[in-house]
């Protein structure tokens, strides 16, 4: 190699290494976004696990900005996770399993979400080798391993406390363990209530155990209504497209149990940190009326089979409708983008009667301040 070859590539290593270390400095200042549940905020992470719980085929993706690519998301297009960040003009979080997410990217964050998994064990054992939140957990800690043999231990820990935390658990408690048309050996053993009491008393563990790792903005979404999933319309043979009662019920009670355990746990910490999204109410608005958002329907999914379009999963086979933005539901749980829109509009704006104690657009004001 000739000698200036050589100084070259000195100063080009030269130059990389200025530009990592002034981007470090700037790590504590730039706000991280780390995601954490099930298939709603899942970018991608099943695509690297041997499961079946996955979305890394057509048609899904089929509005994916510019490529029109599956991705892992369980969508037509984005997931509300991704609007957030968009919302709060963040970089989209990669998944963690992604093998492009290192380097200066870790610093945006991370999502650990992984489609099927729930509160409990238990639940999504079906999906054989998806990762338990438990798992999701244990990967939060390397990564904050990792990020501190980048910036520093201290530095590391700051960017954590000042990041946005996701966490959307506990349908799957429901539609794949307590609900399963299978006998389910949960519903033996605990009545609704009861039930509903021990999700939570473990989701609070799940909370403690995140604070413990350094999050100090958690923004904890209760479940969506179960009962008027397509899936849950189909299965139950709904007449005129009624929501289903047990499970609206199921996931009513849930929501109530799990948003006073919220307020307790700011209590017993002493600030704002759980903020509770009433994934509930925002969904029935639009369920309720469609056409006031400008859907054509909130009942039947635009990609599967049968009745409702609810039965199965949406593959390359299925019934697929030819404007998505008209559907409310994408496939028979999930939403579409233009549905994930709407809400994170709510998160970012809505009143105390959605966003408790307070909406993401006060909570970017207040944190900016810090
Ligand atoms: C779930 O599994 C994890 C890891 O094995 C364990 O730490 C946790 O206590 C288990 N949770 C329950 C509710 O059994
Ligand atoms: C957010 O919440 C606050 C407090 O409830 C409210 O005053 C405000 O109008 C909401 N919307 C926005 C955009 O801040």
């Amino acid at each position: 190699m000739s000698s200036s070859k050589l100084v070259h590539m000195a100063v080009a290593l030269l130059t990389a290494v200025v530009i990592v270390s002034s981007q470090a400095a700037e790590a504590a200042s730039q706000r991280a976004f780390f995601v954490f549940g099930d298939s709603l905020v899942d970018s991608g992470n099943n695509n690297y696990l041997a499961t079946t719980a996955r979305a890394d085929y057509p048609p899904f993706g089929i509005d994916f900005p510019f490529t029109h690519q599956p991705t892992g998301r369980f969508s037509n297009g984005l997931n509300f996770p991704d609007i957030i960040s968009e919302s709060m003009r963040l970089e989209p979080t990669l998944p963690y399993l992604n093998p492009e997410l290192n380097g200066q990217k870790l610093l945006n964050g991370a999502n650990f979400a992984s489609a099927g998994i729930g509160i409990l064990n238990d639940t999504g054992i079906q999906f054989v080798n998806i990762l338990k939140i438990s798992r999701q957990l244990e990967l939060f800690h390397e990564y904050q391993q990792r990020v501190g043999e980048m910036i520093g231990a201290a530095q590391a820990q700051q960017l954590v406390k000042n990041a946005l935390v996701l966490i959307t658990l506990g349908g799957n408690d429901f539609i794949n363990n307590y609900f399963l048309p299978t006998i389910s050996l949960r519903r033996q053993q605990y009545s609704l209530p009861d039930y509903c009491r021990y999700l939570v008393s473990e989701y609070q563990k799940i909370l403690m155990k995140l604070h413990d790792l350094g999050a100090r903005r958690v923004l904890v979404t209760g479940i969506g209504p179960l009962g008027c999933v397509p899936a849950e319309l189909a299965y139950s043979l709904s007449k005129n497209g009624e929501c289903v009662a047990e499970p609206q019920r199921a996931t009513a009670m849930f929501n109530n149990e799990l948003f006073q355990m919220l307020l307790g746990l700011n209590k017993e910490i002493g600030s704002d940190t759980f903020i509770a999204a009433n994934a509930f109410d925002m969904n029935m608005d639009i369920i309720i009326k469609p056409q006031e958002f400008g859907f054509v329907t909130s009942k039947v999914a635009c990609c599967g089979q049968g009745l409702y379009n609810g039965i199965g999963t949406c593959t390359v086979f299925s019934s697929l409708c030819s404007n998505r933005n008209e559907y409310v539901f994408w496939d028979s749980f999930h939403p579409t983008e233009r549905a994930n829109r709407i809400i994170v509009q709510q998160l970012m704006t809505a009143s105390t009667k959605y966003m408790n104690p307070m909406n993401l657009s006060t909570i970017m004001a207040l944190d900016a301040n810090l």
